[in-house]
């Protein structure tokens, strides 16, 4: 038994309006994601119940009832307002998974502003132009990252407040800061929460694009329905007691600064009430066995490379572990290759099961459902209620042959649907052909409508399930004073299937010396963010271009990979 039931019949009789049902959404006051996730929690009778369990990396654990959650991000919520912080201005989170994390992404939308997640790992360039797009008025941090956004104040004149969240009062606050401690604050009991509509935005993530700088995909409210029905019918969350079993615990790895910790790592299981878990520690087997071990976990949601990485660990050390509560697990962000599906359901007694979307598609869209015969290595059949194909690359009509490769195309119109690229028109269009939003990625259809995955349709690399913009790179290798010229490609990586590479030809006065290597890559974390840095600097004399001038990135890309070259004809020199 599981919540979807039989996809077919789920197919026939599917409409939006089943979540809005459940939800109450036409009667509800307020059509706010803050409220749905905590306020209607609470006032369904579950106020005390756990929403969350937190343990940080030195073993501190925290627990908050729906409650805990609802005053907390009440008085994040009366903060910022008093802050002078009107609906739809911009504030950024940029904490590593703390608690005030997510009671942050709710209080903010409590105020009808837009709540901006950034991966705290970013270094100041990264945060710089994702601030300075989004024009956003308040960074809420903490201290141990307080130094780049320093470095980055003079330039950055939107921004008009750094909450810093853990002051110690050791150092005295400089220009712009202000502290604020939710334990040491009255905890906001009556809250008048921004009545949003179902079309006001909600949340802006940051994904990076092919050419230019990253785009920030805006997000509205009503993303919640979708979100909502995924996470019952694909992650199989159970509200209640129901079935006969214990109630479920949930552990969403991904980090809140990317889409799947949003959608479904905060909005989908608190709007269903479920208590989830947050471990703020780096991976290691030993932590992830134990923290499903000590919290008896039900769902996991997780991504390739960490199940590569698990594999890699071995079978042994999962047997030191009882991992008896787990019953379902599935998987996102990038290809989740057949051999991990079938050690999975070795290894665990359950398949890792396939989940296919986007930040801009804002909730799962292609998926093999729990209960429906998997494919390993394929991902699955559309969701309900998307309408989903491979198109011809050319003519963006669908492929009716099986087994051809195309680009993967939905029709538009579902609710967690990206509205737009913040200030950035024309970007958007472009992802519309022939009635077809394209998200950019290429696959084939089985004889029984399975999709699998063939790769992106871009020269975006996918590394470790980030997104990264080999422009991005380039750009910032470019101010590296060693660097004359540079070309960003993907190379094959084992755990991580893909990681960054970079061709560089160097400033005269320059040699190709491991220690230049060494500057470069390090200039390039700390700028652009760890993902990002180049795993390998390979020194080159000339990098090939086309007789007008521009890098060819494919032939390099080509190299690293082993694959036929293709038409060199307009190549000015070859290698
Ligand atoms: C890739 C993450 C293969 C794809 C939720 C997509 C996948 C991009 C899968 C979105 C999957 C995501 N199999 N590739 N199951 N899921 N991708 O915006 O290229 O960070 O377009 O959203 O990741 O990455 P994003």
């Amino acid at each position: 038994m599981t919540n979807i039931g039989s996809y077919e019949e789920r197919l026939k009789n599917f409409s939006w309006s089943i979540a809005e049902k459940e939800l109450g959404y036409s009667d509800a006051k307020t059509k706010n994601i803050g409220w749905y996730c905590s306020d209607r929690i609470c006032d369904m009778g579950k106020a005390e119940k756990t929403a969350l369990i937190w343990e940080g990396h030195d073993g501190t654990e925290k627990r908050y009832s729906f409650n805990d959650l609802r005053l907390a991000s009440n008085t994040i919520g009366k903060f910022l307002k008093n802050l002078g912080l009107k609906n739809e201005d911009r504030v950024c989170l940029f904490m590593d998974k703390i608690p005030e994390l997510y009671f942050s992404f709710l209080g903010v939308l409590k105020i009808g502003a837009i709540v901006q997640p950034l991966f705290s790992a970013f270094g100041d360039e990264s945060l710089h132009v994702r601030l300075e797009n989004a024009e956003t008025s308040v960074i809420i941090t903490q201290r141990k990252h307080v130094s780049k956004v320093r470095r980055i104040l003079e330039k950055s004149p939107y921004l008009k407040h750094i909450v810093i969240v853990d002051y110690d009062g050791k150092h005295p606050l400089r220009e712009r800061e202000i502290a604020f401690n939710l334990e040491e604050t009255v905890p906001v009991e009556e809250f008048e929460i921004f009545p949003t509509k179902a079309e006001s935005p909600s949340v802006l993530h940051y994904t990076s694009g092919t050419t230019g700088q990253p785009k920030g995909v805006k997000h509205v409210h009503y993303s919640l329905i979708s979100q909502y029905l995924t996470t019952k019918w694909v992650l199989d969350l159970i509200e209640d007691s129901l079935l006969g079993q214990e109630e479920d615990i949930y552990w969403c790895t991904a980090d809140p600064g990317w889409v799947t910790g949003t959608s479904y790592g905060i909005i989908g299981p608190w709007s269903m009430g479920i208590t989830q878990c947050v471990l703020d520690k780096g991976f290691s087997a030993e932590n992830w066995y134990q923290f499903i071990e000590k919290y008896n976990i039900t769902v996991w949601y997780s991504a390739p490379t960490a199940i590569r990485s698990l594999m890699k660990a071995g079978d042994e050390i999962v047997r030191k572990f009882n991992l008896s509560s787990l019953r379902h697990l599935a998987s996102v962000g990038e290809p989740l290759n057949a051999e991990a599906v079938i050690w999975s359901e070795k290894i665990y007694g359950l398949p890792f099961l396939d989940t296919y979307w986007q930040t801009e598609t804002g909730s799962i869209m292609i998926t093999n459902f729990p209960g429906m015969p998997i494919r390993p290595g394929s991902m699955g059949k559309p969701f309900p209620g998307i309408v989903g194909t491979v198109v011809d690359t050319k003519t963006y009509e669908p492929i009716t042959t099986p087994g051809t490769i195309g680009l993967i195309a939905f029709k538009p119109g579902w609710p967690a649907m990206m509205r737009s690229y913040w200030n950035n028109e024309e970007t958007y269009q472009s992802k519309f052909k022939n009635g077809w939003y394209i998200p950019g990625d290429r696959a084939r259809l089985d004889d029984e409508g399975y999709f699998w995955f063939v790769g992106r349709d871009d020269d975006i690399i996918n590394t470790a399930g980030h997104l990264v913009s080999p422009f991005e790179v380039e750009s910032a290798l470019l101010e590296a004073e060693q660097v004359a010229e540079s070309a960003v490609v993907s190379k094959p990586d084992e755990i991580n299937m893909e990681v960054v590479k970079a061709f560089v030809t160097l400033k005269p006065g320059f040699e190709p010396t491991p220690d230049n290597e060494l500057t470069i890559m390090n200039f390039i974390r700390k700028k652009l963010s760890p993902l990002a840095m180049p795993q390998e600097i390979e020194f080159v004399k000339t990098l090939p271009k086309t007789r007008s001038g521009k890098i060819m990135r494919r032939l390099l890309h080509a190299r690293e990979w082993g694959e036929d070259i293709g038409d060199t004809s307009t190549l000015e020199d070859e290698e």
